[in-house]
Parts: structure tokens; C-alpha cells; sequence
């Protein structure tokens, strides 16, 4: 296991990052509650930090809180309709599904299955906003529509018997309207000109841009020669933009999956020559025109794959010395601080500057589950929201630490004012200043920063995808995941009926509370099925675990 308790001292200074590599994938599933252990030695504070970061929390909720702009459509319809409500996981299957339901009669039996299934009466009247509640009225109708009959096999009202017989191709139709208007509040522009366009009025007030053409998990390589065409022609675009502000200038996020059919561990070598040439193509182009590159965090399976992509381009003559060529690593990931670790090393040794932008990791559903049905020894994810908010300020802590200056320009991606509080007190201990600069997504966490940046003057880069309305789906569920979770920040944030006082409350602090630091009711995969042992398998996409089936 990483000893991350000493990497403030410089434990692992002195190595060569090809030996420190091994580390990465050593600490793939370590066990959660001894590594938390570990990390918490980084990310606490002390009692005086918790109780000053406390109130620094509490004054930045409540100016937004009080800002117009707290609470949109989209917030109150997800606030209503929680995934922890039967009637919001509903909601979140059809959307998912519907997009990618092919021929009618199924879409169909789709909506008759999901929708009168739910009791979506209890919903009516319970929002402040009208939309919402229109949105209640249009479900409860649409499931009588759908399940008209009652126990006497007689219509329950005469609205139902009118529109039974146009029933689901009106809910069809109603439910895509519903999912491209979702998609507005997430997307900024469908081309990156218009985008720009759409962009100018936060640039004006001080925000920057990183730029990202919806599209991923390309299946065909014409799917990844369009999407190369789109990254080609946004940087073409942003490139040509001139500057608006004094912040950062803006930069395009690319997605790896995107830009090949094949991006996969068994793979590697067309990933190494293929893809590599694809995203060679890239970055030169975008040095060219002045337009930083930032490289988006996938799956975990990906993730040592992609690591050795990235050496291989920041060795590349073509892109060494650039310094704007950054990737996302995912807090929520075991592996995340000895990956922060490598890259330190390896920008050392190389005399590199690298943008990396510091995220919790918006697969994590997705991550539990494959573990699950594979077999896996164990999680390569924390269980808890509070094990990713703990490493997230471990990691926070590292980043702005005197080992990683001159090497990482760290950049800060979280719509939780409490973590921004954290980081925000951890810059003003350091006594020499340093760059770095914090992120939202477009379409969230607006009101937080619009208040960071009038109260703390620090540069903020809003990160906007870009795209077709059929692109947009895995982006636009990931979204939906995180805003309708009844333990994401932002879902709480804009819910008046949860006080100020449990948004405020340290990771630390509740990390200690638990009896254990893993989540009992997320048994490891192994004893998914209590009595019965799960079948086993092996991750063949992680070093460690491969090598030790091969030498055997
Ligand atoms: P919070 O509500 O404080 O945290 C929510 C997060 O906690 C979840 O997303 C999850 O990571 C974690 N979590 C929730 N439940 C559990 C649990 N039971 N156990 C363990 N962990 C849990 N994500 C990527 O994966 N790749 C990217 O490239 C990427 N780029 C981004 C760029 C920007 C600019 C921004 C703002 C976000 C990006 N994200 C990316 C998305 C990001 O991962 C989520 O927005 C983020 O996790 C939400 O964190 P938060 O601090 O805003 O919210
Ligand atoms: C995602 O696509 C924002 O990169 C992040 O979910």
C-alpha cells in the first residue's frame, strides 16, 4: 500500500518516476479503510482549520443561497424528482432509454412499464416552481393514461379515457422535448462559434473556458474521424478567438475514448502508435494556435493505459517544453495521489509544467457495478462519498504543496462550497504564492463561483461541452446522476429543507464518525451474495493484477 502519509516530506522526491510507476497499479484495490487512514494524516486540518474552514463554508452558502440565480428549473424538477424517490429513478431510466430506443411500439411498452409504476401524485404541489409542478400534473395524467384501468376494469376518470388512445406517442414525443430541453441547460452551444458566442457574457465578468465536443466511446473509426474533425475544428476556432479579460486563455477538453474505436488495454500497442498519432495531431495543432489541452478522466480500467499515452506525448519533441498540455485525475479513484506523485516526478525530470485538474470522478455507479458482476477482489473506488471528499483534500494538499512547485499548475474542479472553502484556506497557508485556478461545469455551480470570484478574485474556468443534441446522452445521465444523488452537493445546496449546518460539516470529521471507514451496505464483490461466494475474475487491464497472471 502508498505510504501517503510522508509524501509531504518528500518521501518519494528522490525516485526515478519509471520506478515509482509500479506503485500506480500496486494500490489499484487497496483496502479502504487502512489507506483512508493514511490519507486522512493529509487532509486534516487540525481542529482550528476544521472550525475556521466551518464557518468560511457557511457564510459562502449562505451568499449563495441568496443569490437569484441559486436555484434553476432543472434544480427544483431533480430536487423532486430524487433518485432516492421511486418515481426519480424512474424518470432516469426512461430518459436514459428512450434516446436509444430505436422503433416506437418499444419506446412504448417502455413508458406503459415504467410510468405506472410510480405514485407520482404524492408529487403535486410539492415544488415552489410551476414547471414543476406542470411536470407533476403531465406525469400523474400520463399514468392514468397509461394504466387507466382500475380494479373494476373501469377507466378512474374521463381525462384518462380521452387520452388513452394517443397515451404514449404523446409522452413519447413529450419526454424528448423534455431531454433536449434538459440538454440546453447543459450543452453551451452546438458549434463551437456558437458556443463562443454564448460563452462571451461569462467571459466579460472574468470566467475562462475549456471547450469540450460532446462525443465519446467512439464504436467505428468513422465515428472517431468525425469527432477528430470536431476537436480539429474547435481549435481551429478557439484558437482564432481573441482574448476577452485578463484570466487564462480558453482550452478544449478532449475525451481518448472519442478519438478511437479500440481504446483498451488489449489494445495497447495500436493505442500507443494509433491513437497516439491522432492526439500528437492534436496537441501540435493546438500549440500552434495557442489553445491549451486537457485530457479527460475515463474509466477506471483506462486509467494506467492512458498514463502511459500521456508519457508518451509529453516526451514527443513536438510537445515537450509546451506547458499546456494537462489531464484530469479522479479523487474518487485509489490510485489518484500516487498517480499525482508520477506525474510530479516525470514533470521534473522532463522540466515540464502540467495544467492538472483535480476531480472526484463522475463514473462511480459504473465502477461499483463492473467490479461486481466481474468478480473482483475489491473496489478501485472509495464506498463513500466521504473516503472521495477525504482523498480529494489529501490530494488538494499535495498539489499545493512545495513538492509539487514549478512542476503542476493545479486546477480545482468541484461545485461543493465546502471543499472550495478547503482549498481556499489551504492556498492562504502557503507562504510564497501560487498559480492555480478552480473549474465548474456549464450549467452547475454558477451562483458558487459568481461569488468566489467577486470575494476571492481567483480565476475560474467553466468546462462546456459542445455538441448535437445525439451526442449528448452518457454526458447529459452522468450530469443527471450527479444533481439527482440525494448526497451530491448541488443537489442539497438548492433543497431549502437541508440546513446550512450538514453542508458544513468536514469529511474528516464524519469519516471518524463512521464505526468503519468502507460502506457496509456495499459489500465487497467477492461477498456480493452473502452465503454464496461470487464467481472470481481478474482485471487484465491492471499491471499488477495482469502481470501476476502471467508469471503465474
Ligand atoms: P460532491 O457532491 O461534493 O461530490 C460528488 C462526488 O462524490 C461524486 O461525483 C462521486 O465522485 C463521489 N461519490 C458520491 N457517492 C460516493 C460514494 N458512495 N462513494 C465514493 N464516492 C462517492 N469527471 C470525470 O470523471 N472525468 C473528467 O474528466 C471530469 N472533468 C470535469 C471537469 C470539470 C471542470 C468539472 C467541474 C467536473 C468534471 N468531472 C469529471 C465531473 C466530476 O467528477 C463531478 O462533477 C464531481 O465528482 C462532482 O464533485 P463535486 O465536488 O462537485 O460534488
Ligand atoms: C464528463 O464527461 C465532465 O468529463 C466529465 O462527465
Amino acid at each position: 500500500m502508498f505510504k501517503a502519509g510522508h509524501v509531504l516530506e518528500g518521501a518519494f522526491a528522490n525516485q526515478k518516476a519509471a520506478e515509482f510507476f509500479p506503485a500506480i497499479s500496486a494500490n489499484y484495490a487497496v483496502d479502504e479503510a487502512q489507506y483512508l487512514t493514511e490519507l486522512l494524516q493529509l487532509a486534516d486540518p487540525g481542529e482550528a482549520g476544521i472550525a475556521a474552514i466551518r464557518e468560511r463554508a457557511r457564510s459562502l452558502i449562505e451568499a449563495v443561497r441568496g443569490r437569484d440565480n441559486a436555484v434553476d428549473t432543472l434544480d427544483a424538477l431533480l430536487r423532486q424528482y430524487s433518485l432516492d424517490t421511486q418515481e426519480g429513478l424512474m424518470l432516469m431510466c426512461l430518459a436514459e432509454a428512450l434516446l436509444r430506443v430505436p422503433d416506437a411500439a418499444t419506446a412504448d411498452a417502455l413508458i406503459r412499464d415504467k410510468l405506472n409504476a410510480a405514485e407520482w401524485e404524492r408529487h403535486l404541489g410539492q415544488s415552489d416552481n410551476v414547471l414543476v409542478n406542470f411536470a407533476a400534473w403531465g406525469l400523474v395524467m400520463t399514468g392514468k393514461v397509461v394504466d387507466p384501468e382500475t380494479a373494476d376494469g373501469r377507466p378512474k376518470n374521463v381525462i384518462g379515457r380521452l387520452l388513452k388512445r394517443s397515451g404514449e406517442p404523446v409522452i413519447r414525443s413529450a419526454m424528448n422535448q423534455a431531454m433536449k430541453l434538459m440538454g440546453k441547460q447543459f450543452v453551451l452551444g452546438r458549434t463551437i462559434a456558437e458556443a463562443l458566442k454564448n460563452g462571451r457574457p461569462e467571459r466579460e465578468k472574468g470566467y475562462t473556458y475549456s471547450f469540450d465536443m460532446l462525443g465519446e466511446a467512439a464504436l467505428t473509426a468513422e465515428d472517431a474521424a468525425k469527432y477528430m474533425a470536431d476537436y480539429r475544428q474547435a481549435v481551429e476556432t478557439v484558437g482564432a478567438e481573441p482574448q476577452v479579460g485578463k484570466g487564462p486563455r480558453p482550452s478544449v477538453s478532449i475525451k481518448l475514448s472519442a478519438l478511437h474505436p479500440r481504446y483498451e488495454v488489449a489494445q495497447r500497442e495500436r493505442v500507443l502508435t494509433e491513437l497516439f498519432a491522432s492526439v500528437r495531431e492534436l496537441a501540435v495543432l493546438a500549440r500552434q494556435r495557442n489553445v491549451g489541452i486537457t485530457i479527460d478522466a475515463e474509466e477506471a480500467d483506462r486509467l494506467e493505459l492512458s498514463l502511459e499515452l500521456y508519457e508518451k506525448l509529453l516526451r514527443d519533441p513536438a510537445i515537450a517544453g509546451w506547458g499546456e498540455f494537462g489531464l484530469v485525475i479522479q479523487a474518487y479513484s485509489k490510485r489518484c495521489l500516487p498517480v499525482l506523485v508520477w506525474l510530479t516526478l516525470l514533470g521534473r525530470e522532463l522540466g515540464e509544467r502540467i495544467p492538472l485538474r483535480l476531480v472526484k470522478g463522475a463514473y462511480w455507479d459504473s465502477e461499483i457495478k463492473q467490479c461486481q458482476v466481474q468478480g473482483l477482489d475489491g473496489y478501485p473506488v472509495y464506498t463513500r462519498k466521504e473516503g472521495t471528499d477525504t482523498s480529494y483534500l489529501a490530494c488538494a494538499r499535495y498539489l499545493l504543496s512545495e513538492q509539487t512547485r514549478g512542476v503542476i499548475y493545479p486546477q480545482f474542479a468541484s461545485h461543493n462550497a465546502h471543499t472550495v472553502s478547503c482549498i481556499l484556506a489551504m492556498a492562504e497557508e502557503i507562504s510564497q504564492p501560487r498559480e492555480f485556478e478552480f473549474q465548474r461545469l456549464h450549467g452547475m455551480g454558477d451562483a458558487l463561483y459568481d461569488t468566489v470570484i467577486e470575494k476571492y478574485a481567483r480565476n475560474v474556468r467553466i468546462y462546456a461541452p459542445v455538441g448535437a443534441h445525439k451526442d449528448l446522452l452518457p454526458y447529459l445521465v452522468r450530469r443527471l446522476l450527479e444533481n439527482g444523488a440525494n448526497s451530491s452537493f448541488v443537489h442539497q445546496l438548492v433543497d431549502p429543507r437541508v440546513p446550512v449546518e450538514s453542508l458544513i460539516d468536514h469529511p474528516v470529521s464524519q469519516l471518524r464518525r463512521f464505526a468503519a471507514p468502507g460502506n457496509p451496505r456495499i459489500p465487497l464483490p467477492p461477498a456480493l451474495f452473502g452465503n454464496r461466494k461470487n464467481s472470481q475474475g481478474i482485471n487484465m487491464n491492471i499491471q499488477n493484477q495482469w502481470n501476476d497472471l502471467a508469471s503465474a
